[in-house]
């Protein structure tokens, strides 16, 4: 079957089982074309809470799926591809957590939404990478185990007063950045500005122009004066950035920008998942309810 027929049948399915698709900005192309909406971890976490939908069709990473089915348990989640995980997710366990935690009793938990539900459920409050500054200086407490990115609790630490206590996990993707991509992309376009993903090194963050979630890329690209743009983020952002921008240039800091589990999800795997209503992702009602105060909270403090 071609892809304009797939995309016909899936928009078909869709209007039938009173479905949405929300998908990811590294989502390739074909998925961000017929989603209904597609952004970055907070946006899409949003939307899951509040959409009217039975089904959520979710082209993402598992602990995306996963934090839909925490904020709206009603509704049946499904995830076209269910091996598309994160590494950065798995890079910490609920066990190694609460070692961690006796560590440091005084302190609060930050957790990453790149994490698991468990891991969720034993954190106090969870942050995205848009709102990771502003969560953390909305808490009273003065020490802060932030878990699992280092480099975003690198990026944390340098604007904020509070004493950040970082997990040795990182993306490997945005962590194959370095200085030296900037000063190559700098002397080939120099006249351009650099935007990076605060999961990038501490040393690629100070040198930016621009730090962002996905979504903050987006619009600032859109809002700048600049027509030149080198883009710190996964490949998939790109499909955004184009087409919003049509006159403006974009460079990828770096061709190994391209995370293989986003790339997981396609067309005829969304089309089965709507026909099959499977695989769904479940999490255990405990879990759920635990995981849920530390997204609830952070939907509290966050009002953009
Ligand atoms: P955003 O919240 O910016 O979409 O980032 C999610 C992510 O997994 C980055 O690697």
């Amino acid at each position: 079957m071609n892809s304009s027929d797939l995309k016909e049948e899936i928009s078909d399915l869709k209007v039938k089982h009173n479905a949405i698709i929300l998908a990811h900005n590294y989502q390739i192309d074909e998925v961000q074309e017929i989603a209904d909406y597609t952004g970055d971890s907070f946006g899409l976490s949003k939307l899951a809470a509040s959409t009217d939908a039975e089904i959520i069709v979710f082209c993402g990473v598992l602990f995306m799926a996963e934090s839909a089915v925490i904020l709206s348990p009603e509704k049946t989640v499904l995830q076209p591809d269910l091996q598309a995980g994160c590494p950065l997710a798995d890079s910490i366990t609920p066990e190694a957590l609460q070692a961690k935690k006796k560590e440091y009793p005084e302190a609060v938990v930050v957790c990453y939404v790149n994490s698991s539900a468990d891991v969720k459920a034993l954190s106090d409050i969870c942050c995205t990478s848009a709102n990771a500054v502003k969560v953390v200086n909305s808490l009273a407490e003065r020490q802060v185990l932030f878990v699992p990115d280092k480099n975003l609790a690198f990026y944390v630490a340098a604007h904020t007063k509070k004493e950040i206590i970082p997990w040795d996990g990182c993306c490997s993707i945005h962590h194959k950045v370095v200085v030296d991509d900037l000063y190559k992309q700098r002397k080939l376009h120099p006249d351009g500005i650099i935007v990076v993903h605060p999961e990038c090194r501490p040393e690629v963050t100070a040198l930016a122009d621009f730090v962002g979630s996905t979504a903050e890329i987006i619009r600032f690209a859109r809002e700048t004066a600049s027509n030149k743009l080198i883009i710190g983020t996964e490949i998939g952002t790109l499909y955004r950035l184009k087409n919003d921008n049509p006159h403006k240039e974009f460079h990828l800091v770096s061709e190994e920008l391209i995370c293989p589990d986003m790339k997981l999800n396609n067309l005829s795997k969304i089309r089965d998942a709507l026909l099959n209503k499977q695989p769904q992702v479940n999490v255990p009602v405990q879990t759920r309810k635990e995981a849920f105060a530390a997204l609830e909270r952070m939907l509290q403090v966050n009002d953009y």
